[in-house]
């Protein structure tokens, strides 16, 4: 189920969404009898998947991956490069696996779409996701979007329910503002940043509250954010703390930024 888009993608390009997924996640997969994630319209060339294997099996060593990609030329191409604990299938949104995955990430996939089609998809994908349980919270879906090279990462997180959380990543030494991060917002939201949505608020706090940690650049762009991000808790529900903030993301709960009507 889905439209073949365009297939661009780069090595190394999700590392923050990886890393940010090991952390958050890693203890469910550890936790879970076959933890099978998926990397859903992987693109051109292999690599997210590659480097997403590996990069959960540093907390889960049990953890496999199984790239999915709507146009089978790419299929066929990643072929080569299935492994133990990677393989490669052609399928779209209803995800041709047989069992209800841990992870699901689409990263770049959605872009692509209209926004009318993200909740439909959202649904879909969410329910296709292992369930909660008394020990678990359930599989989680992370969908987003960045730039070419990954410095820039705006991501929506949900679980079986529906949406949780949105986290934004960004490399602090390329940053003007936290609004650069706009033109990476995932297709729910980029169309919301105008006034009067939740979103375009969240960004022109953040914006004030990092011209007013200006002191603070003298002692790194990373100082700078942590103190920007300190300051926002204060009337926004980031739900991280700064152990999350030194790598330059912060994340907020899903309702607080959730388009409004
Ligand atoms: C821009 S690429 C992103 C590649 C990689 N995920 C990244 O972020 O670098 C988007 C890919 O998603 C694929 N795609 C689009 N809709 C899809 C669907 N419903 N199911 C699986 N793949 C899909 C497209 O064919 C394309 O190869």
């Amino acid at each position: 189920m889905g439209t073949v888009t365009r297939g661009t993608t780069n090595p190394n390009r999700l590392r923050r969404m990886d890393r940010w997924i090991a952390a958050v996640h890693g203890a469910e997969l550890r936790r879970a009898g076959d933890p099978v994630a998926v990397d859903l319209g992987y693109g051109a060339a292999p690599w997210t998947a590659v480097e997403l294997l590996s990069r959960l099996r540093t907390v889960a060593p049990r953890a496999r991956v199984v790239g999915v990609e709507i146009e089978p030329a790419r299929v066929t191409a990643a072929r080569p490069y299935e492994r133990e604990g990677l393989v490669f299938r052609h399928g779209g949104f209803e995800i041709p696996v047989p069992q209800r995955p841990c992870l699901v990430r689409a990263a770049n996939v959605l872009r692509q779409y209209d926004e009318s089609q993200v909740g439909e998809v959202w649904e879909r994908l969410c329910a296709r996701l292992a369930p909660a349980t008394g020990v678990s919270r359930g599989g989680l879906l992370v969908e987003g979007t960045c730039d070419e090279i990954g410095r820039r990462h705006v991501w929506v997180a949900l679980g079986p329910e529906g949406p949780r959380t949105v986290t934004l990543a960004t490399r602090l030494g390329s940053l003007d503002r936290p609004s650069d991060l706009a033109e990476r917002l995932p297709k729910a939201l980029i169309h919301r940043n105008v006034p009067g949505e939740p979103v375009h608020a969240f960004l022109r706090d953040f914006d004030r509250a990092w011209a007013a940690a200006a002191p603070y650049a003298s002692y790194g762009a990373r100082q700078r954010w942590i103190r920007a991000v300190r300051d926002l808790t204060a009337d926004w529900p980031v739900t991280d703390g700064p152990a999350r903030w030194r790598q330059g993301e912060v994340t907020v709960r899903w309702e607080a930024l959730a388009p409004r009507g």
